[in-house]
């Protein structure tokens, strides 16, 4: 079988050029639309996440700013900082980068930003809102993955889908968004038993475990189609999926690459739910 590649970064790119069109709508108005990041210590992933995030809003035409906070920062002070933001008209969207540190209890802050600017979709309002199928934002990786779907015309009615991994920012909210779209949805995780054979019933397979190529060629079912959200470092340093690409070639129908499938996603609908959030202020 010939396996096509779900290439996220030529559909960010995409979604980006419309962005900007969007942004300029909004700047003959006078809005500009206003992202802040806050980021609290030093964690290495969280850095370069956090660059990359500055750098595509930036390139979007966004007024982006980051607060590097330190490593000691306590909860309260955390939070008063999300509170000035919350009353600041020129900000838009908040996004305070998880993981926070040990000290810090990640669902009191969630909490503590204003619902109508949580651009992440991690404010429970928004979480709640979405498993009831009200309106409001997103958390961004599913929201990214099913526009990377929809965009290669991968039906998902009536299909099987497995989704590895139960994170409240991945696994949960990704299995909810493709049951909206009538696939039957199985979640497994790292305790499932006969985890392996669960994999190989799936049409659609979702893998956010957080192993690197624990998913191979064996594990799948001929045409399936494999997304990969693992964002793992090897021996060398190099970034590896969750899923051995090269060996599912040939017999998956479709597949994300590590890098340029999942990741250029996520950012984007973080942008994207940032100028709507500008947007509805018309
Ligand atoms: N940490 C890893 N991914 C994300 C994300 O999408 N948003 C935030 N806020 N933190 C993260």
């Amino acid at each position: 079988m010939d396996t096509q590649l779900l290439d996220g970064k030529k559909l960010a790119q995409k979604m980006q050029a419309e962005m900007k069109e969007r942004v300029s709508l909004l700047k003959e108005k006078g809005i500009i639309p206003g992202l802040t990041v806050i980021l609290v210590g030093e964690d290495k992933a969280s850095q370069v996440y956090v660059r990359n995030k500055e750098r595509q809003a930036k390139q979007a035409g966004i007024n982006s700013q980051v607060i590097r906070l330190p490593e000691e920062t306590s909860q309260v002070d955390l939070i008063k900082q999300v509170e000035q933001l919350n009353q600041d008209s020129t900000v838009h969207g908040i996004l305070v980068q998880l993981p926070l540190p040990k000290h810090i209890d990640e669902q009191t802050v969630l909490l503590s930003i204003a619902y109508e600017k949580d651009v992440d979709g991690f404010h429970p309002m928004n979480m709640g809102n979405f498993f009831l199928g009200n309106d409001g934002a997103l958390p961004c990786t599913p929201y990214g993955i099913m526009k990377l779907l929809a965009e290669y015309d991968i039906s998902l009615e009536g299909k099987r889908a497995v989704v590895i991994g139960r994170s409240n920012i991945v696994g949960k909210p990704m299995a909810v968004m493709l049951m909206n779209e009538h696939a039957t949805v199985t979640i497994a995780h790292s305790r499932t038993q006969d985890l392996k054979a669960l994999a190989k019933q799936a049409d659609i397979l979702v893998v956010a475990i957080g192993r690197g190529h624990f998913i191979t060629g064996d594990d799948i079912k001929e045409g399936a189609v494999v997304v990969d959200v693992g964002m793992n470092r090897n021996d060398e340093g190099k970034l590896i999926g969750d899923v051995d690409t090269e060996s599912v070639k040939g017999i998956a129908s479709y597949v994300t690459p590590v890098p340029g499938g999942v990741g250029p996603m996520t950012i984007t609908m973080l942008l994207d739910q940032t100028i709507q959030k500008a947007e509805e202020l018309n």
